[in-house]
């Protein structure tokens, strides 16, 4: 109820049309993997779907590609681990989308995600955690969905993604841990396809999803966000419920490359991770962490909350003409969980 209240007052009042908060989705976990994403239907239009994903795929994915998938989507099951096989197949038949699109899909957001993430803990060691998800396709301001996968009637787990991609950048397990997926560009497409599919790799958002599925708190989670071997290499910001949880961890693909933590003796009240690992400089011609740090240093430690968070994400260059969408959480508070959609960088909420 006061979560209810408090974004009430802060407003999501759509101003001028600029921001929006996106669809909510329940998806059952207990309804076959096949029929699963039906209840997409109900907000997305087939055909709005279907040239969504055409758009998408056009622009990112290299036309050989597209021959060189044909043998995984003959043989899905074969090759794309459960519950995600059935449910690109689903999805396939229920937007009457060609089943290598939705293949193609799922692996054009696996590899183009730029972002910031910052995990923080305010003076009384709650911790609140944020990102943005940058991504240089308008198209998916208008797929950006939160999803409620639901399992026996209850919440099993909160995220936000795109409708038509099964995996997770971004998502909550209640009362657990709170997660966030960086790109940390290093590989390329074809690389990180023969690493899915000859060497059986996770790819990285589906490992998100079955964190949040299985992990029983934040230590837990760290744990598997660190050692399952993945696709293709990324930060993985996590953050909990108690104080000094909080990490960033530097993913290559076989394990962990560099675990960060928030570290309260030393002062560390805030992790911020962009693209780049955090020991290094970030380029001069993109100094998104700097000015996210220089917003926090000012926003001070007893200010820190989902609202300020909120208000750092939105400075620009941290929040750019790219950025689809925002989302502050903490796991202490789930249902203050929140996605705005950017068409502006202007704070609207
Ligand atoms: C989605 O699930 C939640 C939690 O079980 C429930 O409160 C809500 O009414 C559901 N919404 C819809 C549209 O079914
Ligand atoms: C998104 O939807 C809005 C409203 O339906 C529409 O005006 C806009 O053109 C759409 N944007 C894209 C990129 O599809
Ligand atoms: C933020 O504050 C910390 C600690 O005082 C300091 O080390 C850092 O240089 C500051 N960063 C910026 C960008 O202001």
């Amino acid at each position: 109820m006061q979560a209810l209240i408090f974004w009430a007052v802060v407003g999501v009042t759509v101003s001028g049309g600029s921001c929006f908060s996106p669809p909510v989705v329940n998806i059952s976990l207990d309804v076959p993997a096949e029929q699963r994403w039906e209840p997409l239907l109900k907000i997305f239009d087939k055909d709005f779907l279907r040239k969504a994903a055409a758009e998408v795929i056009d622009t990112t994915v290299p036309k050989w590609v597209h021959t060189a998938v044909s043998p995984i989507v003959k043989a899905l099951e074969k090759y794309v681990p459960q519950p995600y096989a059935g449910e690109i197949r689903g999805m396939a038949s229920c937007c009457q989308s060609d089943i290598s699109d939705i293949v193609l899909l799922n692996f054009a957001y696996e590899v183009s995600a730029f972002c910031t993430s910052i995990v923080a803990q305010n003076a009384k060691g709650n911790i609140y955690h944020g990102r943005n998800l940058d991504y240089p396709h308008d198209v998916l301001k208008n797929l950006t969905i939160d999803i409620r996968f639901i399992k026996n009637g209850q919440v099993a787990y909160t995220g936000t993604s795109f409708a038509g991609y099964v995996g997770l950048w971004t998502g909550q397990s209640a009362k657990k841990f709170t997660v966030s997926g960086d790109q940390r560009d290093k590989g390329h497409w074809w690389e990180n396809v023969i690493s899915a599919f000859l060497l059986k790799s996770s790819p990285v958002s589906w490992l998100v999803r079955e964190t949040l599925a299985e992990a029983t708190d934040f230590q837990d989670a760290v744990m598997r966000l660190a050692k399952v071997p993945i696709i293709t290499d990324v930060y993985y910001i996590v953050g909990g419920v108690q104080k000094n949880e909080g990490v960033v961890i530097t993913r290559d693909r076989s394990g962990p490359a560099d675990i960060w933590p928030l570290d309260w003796n030393m002062g560390q009240w805030y992790l911020v991770e962009t693209n780049y690992d955090h020991w290094l400089p970030t380029p001069k011609w993109d100094d998104r962490r700097d000015v996210a740090m220089k917003a926090l240093n000012t926003t001070g430690q007893t200010n820190i909350n989902m609202h300020s968070l909120y208000q750092v994400l939105s400075v620009a260059p941290v929040c750019n003409s790219i950025t689809v969408y925002t989302t502050v959480m903490s796991a202490a508070t789930p249902d203050e969980y929140k996605t705005v959609v950017r068409e502006t960088c202007e704070e609207s909420f």
